[in-house]
């Protein structure tokens, strides 16, 4: 077995990327394993990352922590960003009520038919190759349009949006807590961050003079008594939502389509029956989960289990492995989607519950079905299969699959 000092390298060695979940399992076994840094520790099993998730002291504020409270030039985001994901109450329950005022149901089940036909878009583009590279034409682009669409964007911005949104996901590897050190492409990321911020708040502002029947003009509108989200939080939001609702989405449908295209069997029973779509989605959300990786910071000291944390500390929580703890899950390492033990932590937990995962499950719920429906004999070219760099958000960056034919896209919708 490894020394528990090699775990964490063995982690972020990209060699582990197609399959980090032996690593994940030495980690769970060896918690709570302490940061190198010594300011702070790992956790992996289900009962400590969902008490960590539970427990109000412990923040998401990341300014907090000893590593972003420093110089702001050598954080991986800036400190006064004001975004949901990263603030507390009182201040988080003040723009999560503003936000959930425009991110309803109601707006979800409004974009059904746009998804539709979005996906058929795809399909048909693919049809006379023979071969789609899923990532490229099916999995980037419809969450994409869908974000870009509920937001307003001007379809000429989103190729603009899009390529400075690409890299942002590394922020969310937790390199400063284990090595004290930024993932790489810091410098970049900080510009793109800027960027995109600028974008928005020019946005919010031309959509406050002139509303449209979008969600940056909701929320822009949005007042519940009295309040309402300042210029800043709007445009720090807006960005949040187009990253967090497109790049997750992304790496779901790559998974899921990844794990039926490798169980071909429970490819088929989806055929047959269309309604499976939602347990496959949740099974690929527990055993291949688009987000591996949660932290937390610990404002003041505190005495978590047995574990004593020092204010200013960083709490990793690997929740991949968490959603394959043996001690949570009959048989936690197969993947089977009528598992009746199938609760996860991929969109989170408590307070901070995903404000998307209603969207992204719809948008799973079409996609899934449709896809197995209209590709008549998909196989997928394993050799083309990669594996993205992120360490905390995983997904792909190629996968081919050949096809005979293509069901015309009259076929009545499965769901
Ligand atoms: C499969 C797709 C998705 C996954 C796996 C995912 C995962 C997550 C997770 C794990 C969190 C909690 C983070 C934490 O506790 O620190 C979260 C929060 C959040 N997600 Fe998602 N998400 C997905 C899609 C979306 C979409 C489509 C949107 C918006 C359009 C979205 C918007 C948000 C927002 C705004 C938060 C912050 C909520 C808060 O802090 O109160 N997500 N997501």
């Amino acid at each position: 077995m490894q020394e528990v000092s090699e775990l964490i390298p063995t982690l972020f060695d990209q060699r582990t990327r197609p399959d980090p979940y032996p690593c994940y399992a030495a980690l769970r076994e060896r918690e709570p394993v302490p940061l190198a840094t010594g300011r702070g520790v790992m956790l992996g099993s289900f009962a400590s990352c969902l008490a960590a998730l539970r427990d109000r002291r412990l923040s998401s504020d990341r300014t907090v922590s000893w590593a972003y409270s420093g110089d702001p030039a050598a954080t991986t985001s800036r400190p006064e960003i004001q975004s949901l994901l990263f603030s507390d109450p009182p201040d988080h329950t003040r723009l999560r009520r503003l936000m959930s005022h425009a991110f309803t149901p109601g707006m979800v089940e409004r974009l059904r038919a746009f998804v539709r036909a979005r996906i058929d878009d795809l399909i048909d583009a693919a049809a006379p190759a023979g071969r789609i590279e899923v990532v490229g034409g099916l999995a980037y682009p419809l969450p994409l349009s869908v974000i870009g669409h509920m937001l307003g964007v001007p379809g000429s911005d989103m190729k603009w949006l899009h390529a400075r949104s690409m890299v942002l996901p590394r922020a969310f590897d937790p390199a400063m807590a284990a090595f004290g050190t930024p993932p790489p492409g810091h410098a970049e990321r900080m510009v793109a961050e800027r960027e995109m911020n600028a974008y928005f708040l020019e946005l919010g502002r031309r959509r406050l003079r002139s509303p449209g029947d979008d969600l940056v003009s909701e929320l822009a509108m949005v007042s519940a008594d009295g309040d309402r989200l300042s210029e800043r939080e709007l445009a720090d939001n807006c960005r949040l939502l187009l990253n967090a609702g497109h790049e997750t989405t992304v790496n779901l449908i790559d998974n899921t389509l990844l794990a039926l295209l490798r169980h071909p069997r429970e490819a088929e029973r989806l055929r047959a029956d269309p309604h499976r779509a939602s347990a496959i989605v949740e099974e690929t959300m527990r055993w291949d989960s688009p987000v591996q990786i949660l932290q937390r910071f610990v404002p003041r000291d505190l005495r978590f289990g047995e574990v004593d944390l020092r204010a200013g500390d960083i709490v990793v929580l690997l929740t991949a492995a968490a959603q394959r703890d043996p001690a949570a899950f009959a048989d936690a390492d197969a993947f089977l989607p009528d598992r009746t033990d199938g609760r996860h932590l991929g969109f989170g937990f408590g307070a901070h519950f995903c404000l998307g995962a209603a969207l992204s499950r719809m948008e799973l719920g079409l996609l899934a079905p449709r896809f197995f429906q209209r590709l008549v004999g998909p196989v997928l070219d394993e050799s083309s299969v990669r594996y993205r760099e992120q360490v905390a958000l995983r997904g792909l960056t190629r996968m081919d699959v050949d096809f005979t034919d293509v069901r015309p896209r009259e076929l009545a919708w499965p769901l």
